[in-house]
């Protein structure tokens, strides 16, 4: 079985909205619903564990209740740091989880190709994450705002979420972590402290992490292109189904047109034998 973990219990300070940004709406849905929707899309995947903050588990049961066609969810209560939310739900993992996938709750634009080849390779090897190439050259600052070094842009890679492991291996990372003190940014880097490979699987550029304001005009934006292609594939095949209806008719019409010619036909015939 695999199961998804969703950490959404921050605050949301940089997007500056007052509240936590998973349950901000974008296009007329929230964040996290838009999010666990994606992953209701991909059949690789079987259930999800939420973690929000404490006070905010019973709206969020509420809320997810209501939507359809989600997949099977259980919601926790998150910690201080996005390590000890996605720890608060790896203990309410049920039994039968295999592979454990974390999904941050602002990354509602993720694609249903990501995740599966995420699945995937954690099938396949253990760990895996979504990640793309670093566009920018990245350099190394000292904290006197003095550049150190340049690391070759070729090597360096963007880390996304989805992010899949294998449960032992997760978990015993997480215990690691826990007695290590060891706070991580990604929860690759709590498995490579273990000293096992992470593998790469290239993600996609519109997965972006609704961070900032700009974010969610870009995500809007990306979800506008989505809707307006659907819109244009419906009345094109719309279009295609006119032109047969119309074919069929015509068909139609044409048969009617040769039958009343040809009982007009018989009828002259009979009228001029009875001549
Ligand atoms: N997250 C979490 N628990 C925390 C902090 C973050 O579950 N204590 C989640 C967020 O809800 C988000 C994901 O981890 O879905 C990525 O974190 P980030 O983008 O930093 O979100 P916030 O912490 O809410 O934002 P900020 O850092 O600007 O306050
Ligand atoms: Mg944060």
């Amino acid at each position: 079985m695999v199961t998804v973990i969703f950490p959404a219990a921050g605050v949301g300070r940089r997007m500056g909205a007052g509240r936590n940004k998973a349950l901000l709406e974008l296009c007329g849905k929230p964040v996290l619903v838009r999010t666990l929707l994606r992953f209701s899309e991909c059949d690789k995947v079987d259930d999800f564990i939420v973690a929000v903050g404490a006070e905010e588990v019973d709206a969020v049961v509420q809320m997810l209740s209501k939507v359809q066609g989600i997949k099977p969810f259980r919601v926790v209560a998150g910690g201080a740091e996005r390590q000890y939310s996605v720890r608060n739900a790896l203990e309410a993992l049920s039994p039968d989880a295999e592979i454990v996938l974390v999904h941050d709750a602002a990354r509602p634009l993720v694609t249903v190709k990501t995740i599966e080849a995420v699945v995937a390779e954690a099938w396949r090897s253990g760990a895996a994450i979504a990640a793309v190439r670093a566009k920018n050259t990245i350099k190394v600052v000292r904290g006197d705002g003095v550049v150190e070094s340049t690391p070759e842009r070729s090597k360096l890679w963007e880390v996304q979420t989805p992010q899949g492991f294998r449960r032992d291996i997760l978990e015993e990372a997480y215990r690691r972590a826990a007695s290590e003190e060891y706070l991580g940014t990604d929860d690759a880097a709590l498995v490579e402290r273990l000293g096992l490979s992470v593998r790469v699987v290239e993600g996609d550029d519109r997965n972006i992490k609704l961070t900032t304001p700009e974010d969610l005009w870009t995500a809007e934006m990306f979800l506008g292109r989505d809707a307006l292609g659907v819109a244009k594939e419906r009345v094109a095949s719309a279009g295609a189904d006119l032109g047969e209806m119309l074919g069929d008719l015509a068909c139609k019409v044409s048969d009617a047109a040769d039958a009343v010619t040809a009982k007009v036909r018989e009828y002259k015939e009979k009228r001029e034998g009875t001549k």
